[in-house]
């Protein structure tokens, strides 16, 4: 099973490629995550067609995968721009919506309390919109993060069991 992976922070040291990462290493057997270049040109309709390359490339992670995770900070009470961005691409041309009837799960990290509950909630709108099967519970808000990770980068093993208990609804999800 083949899972196209959105880290919404491109900086090295995110939280949220930390959180990613640990889901990654607790996921089921024979579960792969491939990431997802957030790095795509400006969304523009003029240069639409022929469609640029990175824009492609993303668009068919998506289409090749059976489900599609986005584990995303929280950029002033809504999503990165830089994830909103590649969505927008993934989602064009008009009626070829690369997200069509896709599973998504949702996962958010934050050094902060609120642990990205608004920024969650506003990926649900546009999920919903863009017609893809989102997992409802459980929710994941990776509060408080900063001190969650260990030395190589991945969570501590006390959070292991809630990350594998994530994992392994969202893969039932993807069967069902
Ligand atoms: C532009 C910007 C806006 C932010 N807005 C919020 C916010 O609305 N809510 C929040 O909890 N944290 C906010 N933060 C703090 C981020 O949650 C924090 O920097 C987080 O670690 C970023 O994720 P990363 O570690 O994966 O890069 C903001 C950070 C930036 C850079």
């Amino acid at each position: 099973m083949n899972i196209a992976v959105f880290v919404g922070s491109l900086r090295d040291d995110s939280l949220n490629k930390k959180l990613a990462k640990s889901l990654e290493a607790v996921a089921p057997e024979g579960v792969t995550f491939e990431y997802v270049d957030l790095n795509v040109p400006l969304y523009n309709t003029d240069i639409e067609s022929p469609y640029p390359e990175p824009a492609q490339k993303a668009k068919d992670a998506v289409l090749a995968a059976d489900g599609v995770l986005i584990v995303t900070p929280e950029y002033n009470r809504s999503i990165p721009g830089v994830l909103k961005n590649v969505m927008d691409w993934i989602s064009r041309p008009y009626g070829a919506n690369g997200f069509d009837a896709k599973p998504l799960a949702i996962a958010g990290a934050s050094g902060g309390p609120i642990g990205t509950a608004v920024a969650q909630s506003d990926l649900r709108h546009i999920a919903g919109y863009l017609n893809m099967r989102l997992v409802g519970q459980p929710e994941l808000y990776f509060t408080l993060a900063t001190d969650k990770f260990g030395e190589d980068g991945l969570a501590k093993p006390e959070y292991h069991e809630q990350l594998r208990g994530f994992m392994e609804n969202f893969v039932a999800f993807i069967g069902k």
